[in-house]
């Protein structure tokens, strides 16, 4: 199932939402109208959704056939007992009703998150002003060390506090200046450890060309005071109280592949541009995507402290995750609400979950539907 474009002669390109009939055995091609045209877009949008639906359906009419026949029906798959067929229906069920869920944003200091209820939220991604003098309009991006570090502390104080057992915070920061070089990555660790934070790891994020590498090197080709250029930045992730988070009937949205580039300790993607998204820092949605696949569920809550223009929550609308926001400065509400408002479709792969084209055997769909619900 797929929305394909075609080129008429004169050039002209034209939707078409493209799908296997199962009944007639074939593939068809319903035409949605001139790719320019919004009601194009809409209509194959629709048709791709009432195409899913139908495939849950029959999903659903095939394990309910199998359900009354010897449920619950366990198998062995290397050496362990998978789930019965009534977790894989509720996992069905999940997936159907993954929903776009609206963020709930504040405008005011993440030192008090007193609107968000204690052991809440399974994940917080945020990025903090890195206190290298940036003009933010209500906030002083130039404060004295501890100073800095100090506030930080009050605002990972509230994060702790509304995180549940094992739910995770993952902080983007750079290192700043140069001859002192300041390792905020290593100073903000250390604050989290002593806050009782338990840590998973570094990520180090490899901007490759997009870093826009400095051109201070120091002394040029000699040995007597060259500088170190930084080509990313860091994400630190920590855990509250446990390692692992409750999973228990709920969904995971990331593909085998995802899943081993993310456990590696360098990710690869370009930095995105602030002046496109009118705020002076933003990170590219691919670093709230990652980390939202990587360490939650459909439907469970991520949080950014310090919002900024808006990316994590759209991301987290995006892929069927509550979210909330706390950012100081109202001047940036139009572009988080743009922002926000830009995400108005699910973006899982849902066609991950359907029989395939050749019509896939009731084994193979529960397998399918398995290794996406461990
Ligand atoms: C590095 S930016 C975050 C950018 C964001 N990740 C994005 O993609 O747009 C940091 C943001 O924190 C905000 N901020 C600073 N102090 C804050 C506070 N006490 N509470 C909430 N937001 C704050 C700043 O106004 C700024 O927008």
């Amino acid at each position: 199932m797929s929305v394909t474009t075609k080129k008429s002669k004169e050039g002209r390109e034209y939707l078409y939402f493209s799908y296997y009939d199962q009944h007639e055995k074939k593939k068809k091609e319903i035409y949605c109208g001139p790719k320019e045209d919004n009601d194009a877009l809409q209509r194959a949008t629709e048709l791709k959704r009432e195409y899913l639906l139908n495939q849950y359906k029959e999903i659903e009419k095939q394990l309910k056939v199998l359900d009354e026949r010897d449920a619950p029906i366990k198998k062995k798959q290397s050496g362990e007992t998978i789930r019965s067929i009534e977790n894989q229906t509720s996992a069905l069920e999940l997936i159907k009703n993954a929903s776009l869920y609206d963020p709930e944003i504040y405008f005011k200091s993440s030192e008090n998150m007193s609107e968000v209820e204690k052991e809440s939220v399974q994940l917080i991604v945020t990025s903090p002003p890195y206190n290298v003098g940036k003009e933010y309009v209500a906030y002083n991006d130039n404060k004295q060390l501890d100073e800095y570090l100090d506030f930080l502390d009050r605002v990972w104080r509230e994060c702790k506090r509304i995180l549940c057992k094992g739910g995770r915070i993952a902080i983007n920061v750079a290192d700043t200046w140069r001859q002192p070089y300041i390792p905020l990555h290593c100073y903000i660790s250390v604050r989290m450890l002593k806050l009782g934070f338990k840590m998973r790891g570094v990520i180090y994020w490899n901007k490759g060309a997009s870093a826009g590498i400095s051109t201070a090197w120091g002394s040029w080709r000699s040995p007597s005071n060259p500088t170190i250029r930084d080509v990313g930045e860091y994400i630190l992730i920590f855990s509250k109280d446990s390692f692992k988070l409750e999973s228990e009937n709920k969904i995971p949205t990331i593909t085998s592949t995802e899943f081993t580039e993310y456990t590696k300790s360098v990710w690869t993607f370009p930095t995105t541009n602030g002046v496109k998204d009118g705020h002076p820092a933003p990170f590219p949605e691919e670093l709230p995507r990652r980390l939202i696949k990587f360490y939650t569920y459909l439907g469970d809550t991520v949080l950014d402290p310090f919002l900024g223009s808006g990316t994590t929550c759209k991301v987290a609308k995006a892929w069927g995750r509550k979210s909330i926001g706390y950012e100081i400065d109202k001047s940036y509400k139009p572009e988080i609400q743009k922002k926000v408002g830009r995400a108005s479709e699910l973006a899982i792969p849902l066609d991950n979950f359907m029989i395939n084209d050749k019509g896939a055997t009731l084994d193979t769909l529960l397998a399918q539907i398995e290794s996406h619900s461990m």
